[in-house]
């Protein structure tokens, strides 16, 4: 049986101000009427699976509370983010917690997927190579050099050494810089990490152990010392606070050697900028996504979103345009990543 663990801690500060501290983005709806974390939810209906479990921040529980109430599901609480690895961490050694040991499928709460059979298949061929102790990762062929996702290096997908219905990772590189990107593109026996991931919970911690001994031993300090609050299930806030932050893929996968590659054909995307929002996004004859009350003239290829006040565009091209209560963005589309750092100055400025 798979556990799904939905990785749901995230800030998502490449979309502000649309997504806040008080609102990340995965609470949003960005794209239909149901959020991203709803959707990653929908996304598993029809899979042979348990109830599936969400770890996220104590802040954002309530809205958490409120959006899967129509679902069956293991809420954990951190009490601050440590980034994706001990998070992991703690729902595998939750699922062990009654003597099982059962793959888990670890999906981002920021994804879109336009086909879900063809992800439901996906998981389905991972299955044989998780179960053989492998960490699989799904792979999507790169359309351009994203900085903003792993790599992933893999033998030949025509003619290489193969797994089942997978193929062995010779090398993991998260988040190159755009050259070298590009390089990794030109390579042509690369894929981007979708960073959703099947393994068993054993498989994982095993990695983690040897790699990050003391990421491993404080996040068992963390989940031993868990408590129930009404739906939740709390992990131990001075344990937890020792956690070293890290992602995955720093921690383990750009390290280990029994990482596996699936590949992913299903219209995936990561929701992670507001290019990759107006990617994602049904676009109009000049190519425009327009949300709220805008007006654009003379505009092409541009994201304008009006939350609060109407919004007009004369002769641009390529902007974004983000129109908030409290604040509005203006930026060039092709440098939506930076929004990131930008929002991190602009804390420490004001
Ligand atoms: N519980 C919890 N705690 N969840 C977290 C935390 C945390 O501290 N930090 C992030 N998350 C959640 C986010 O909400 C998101 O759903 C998921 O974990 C992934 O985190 P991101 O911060 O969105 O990662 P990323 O998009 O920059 O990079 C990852 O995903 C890419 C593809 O989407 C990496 O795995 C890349 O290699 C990958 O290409
Ligand atoms: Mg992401």
């Amino acid at each position: 049986m798979i556990q799904p663990v939905i990785l749901s801690g995230g800030s998502g500060t490449r979309l502000w101000p649309l997504s806040r501290e008080q609102m990340p983005k995965q609470f949003l709806s960005l794209l239909g009427s149901d959020s991203l974390l709803q959707q990653t939810l929908q996304r598993l209906d029809g899979l042979s699976a348990s109830a599936p479990m969400i770890i996220g921040s104590h802040t954002q529980r309530f809205l958490l509370a409120e959006q899967v109430r129509e679902h069956n599901v293991t809420l954990v609480l951190e009490p601050e983010g440590r980034n994706t690895a001990p998070a992991i961490a703690c729902a595998a050694l939750l699922a062990q917690q009654n003597g099982e040991d059962p793959l888990l499928l670890v999906l981002p709460a920021d994804h879109a997927i336009d086909d879900v059979a063809a992800f439901q298949q996906s998981v389905t061929n991972a299955e044989t190579l998780a179960k053989a102790g492998y960490l699989v990762t799904f792979g999507v062929v790169p359309t351009h050099p994203e900085t903003g996702y792993g790599y992933i290096v893999c033998d030949k997908l025509d003619g290489g050494e193969s797994l089942t219905a997978g193929y062995r990772v010779h090398r993991f590189i998260e988040k190159p810089d755009a050259e070298r990107a590009k390089a990794l593109i030109a390579q042509g026996d690369t894929l981007w990490n979708s960073g959703m991931f099947l393994f068993k919970a054993s498989a994982y911690l095993n990695e983690l152990a040897a790699h990050e001994p003391q990421m491993m031993s404080t996040c068992e300090a963390a989940v031993a010392s868990a408590h129930r609050d009404l739906d939740f299930l709390r992990l131990g806030k001075a344990a937890f606070e020792a956690i070293p932050a890290e992602s995955i893929d720093v921690a383990v996968m750009e390290r280990s050697r029994r990482a596996a590659v699936v590949p992913l054909n299903a219209g995936w995307c990561d929701i992670g900028s507001f290019d990759a929002l107006w990617a994602a996004s049904p676009q109009d004859a000049a190519g425009n996504v327009a949300k709220g009350d805008a007006w654009l003239c003379d505009t092409r290829r541009s994201l304008v979103m009006a939350d609060q006040r109407l919004v007009v565009t004369l002769g641009v091209e390529d902007m974004v345009v983000v129109e908030a209560n409290d604040a509005v963005l203006v930026a060039h589309r092709t440098r939506a990543q930076e929004v990131k750092a930008l929002v991190a100055s602009l804390a420490q400025a004001r």
